[in-house]
């Protein structure tokens, strides 16, 4: 497992439960040692909760091994990846770990939308390169999202679904196209509910709540996007209007301005909604 962030240290802790030996890694030992101790707290609260036995938590936790290089890997046969979501940094890592990792480890990234054909291109075993997607919290979410780029292997495809499964998953196999299915779904939704405040057409709380109440959703757009994070959302409309040229993609412009602004969502503190304690007036 690369990449120690909220997603990383979700996906590494969701192995561990189901029995698997991760090996961590991340380029800040601090990130790697703080995902370690989240993953030690969301295993005691699995055997709280009765997802696991008492017995099962410690023999979790031994299963983990924190690598201080990218050379640990070269025994590891399934790599997934979970790190800044820059096309070249991905790319850099896959590249290193290439020439490390045995011809027949998979690589998989957990990217939400740069394609996995581009990926897999900047290796030379684009066949066993598949996207696995996870959701946040990746704990609670029962999709991965399986995409084949271009060139994917109908077995590496398999070995996606059947690791899926047995973290207890709903896999859902799709293709390798700008946003695959979940984010060209749900971004536009978001940014239209973006376009609502810019608009004027009612507050933040009032677009959440016409969506909580009329149509079950657990959040509201506005909230899931401060949940997911301002950046990446923008990120993921620009991904989408640049692979399609269609201007029903292009981000809102109060998107963009909040993104300027550094208003990110909760990780800053600060987005539609106020999660600074105490709260900051304005
Ligand atoms: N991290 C880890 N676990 C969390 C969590 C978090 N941020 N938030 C809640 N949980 C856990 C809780 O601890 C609780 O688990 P326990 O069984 O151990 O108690 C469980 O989730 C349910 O939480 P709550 O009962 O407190 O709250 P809830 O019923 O309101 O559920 C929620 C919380 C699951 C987050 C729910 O609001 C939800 O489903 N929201 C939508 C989430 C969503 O859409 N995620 C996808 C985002 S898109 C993405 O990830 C991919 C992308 O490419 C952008």
């Amino acid at each position: 497992m690369i990449g120690a962030g909220a997603m990383g240290h979700g996906i590494a802790h969701t192995l561990l439960r189901h029995g698997y030996a991760v090996k961590f890694f991340d380029a800040s030992p601090k990130a790697l040692e703080s995902a370690k101790a989240r993953i030690a707290r969301g295993l005691e609260r699995d055997v709280e909760k009765g997802r696991l036995a008492k017995d099962e938590e410690e023999k979790a936790l031994a299963r983990l091994t924190l690598a201080s290089h990218l050379e640990s890997f070269s025994e590891s046969d399934f790599m997934i990846e979970a790190i800044t979501e820059n096309f070249e940094v991905k790319a850099g890592v896959f590249g290193a770990l290439d020439k490390i990792c045995g011809d027949s480890a998979i690589f998989a990234s957990n990217t939400s939308s740069i394609s996995i054909s581009r990926l897999a291109a900047t290796t030379r075993r684009a066949s066993r390169f598949v996207g696995l997607h996870f959701f946040n919290p990746v704990p609670v979410m029962k999709l991965v999202e399986v995409v084949a780029g271009l060139v994917t292997s109908q077995q590496t495809v398999e070995a996606a679904v059947a690791l899926a499964q047995s973290l207890d998953k709903t896999p859902v196999c799709v293709q390798d196209f700008p946003g695959f299915v979940s984010n060209r779904v749900l971004m536009p939704m978001i940014n239209e509910a973006v376009f609502c405040v810019m608009e004027g057409v009612a507050e933040p709380q009032a677009v959440d709540e016409v969506m909580k109440l009329g149509m079950n959703h657990p959040m509201g757009p506005l909230e899931l996007a401060d949940f997911i994070g301002l950046d990446v959302c923008r990120d993921i409309m620009r991904v989408l209007y640049d692979g399609f040229h269609d201007s029903k993609y292009r981000p809102c412009p109060l998107l963009e301005k909040m993104v300027s602004a550094g208003r990110l969502g909760r990780k800053s503190g600060r987005g539609f909604y106020d999660y600074s304690s105490p709260p900051v007036l304005s």
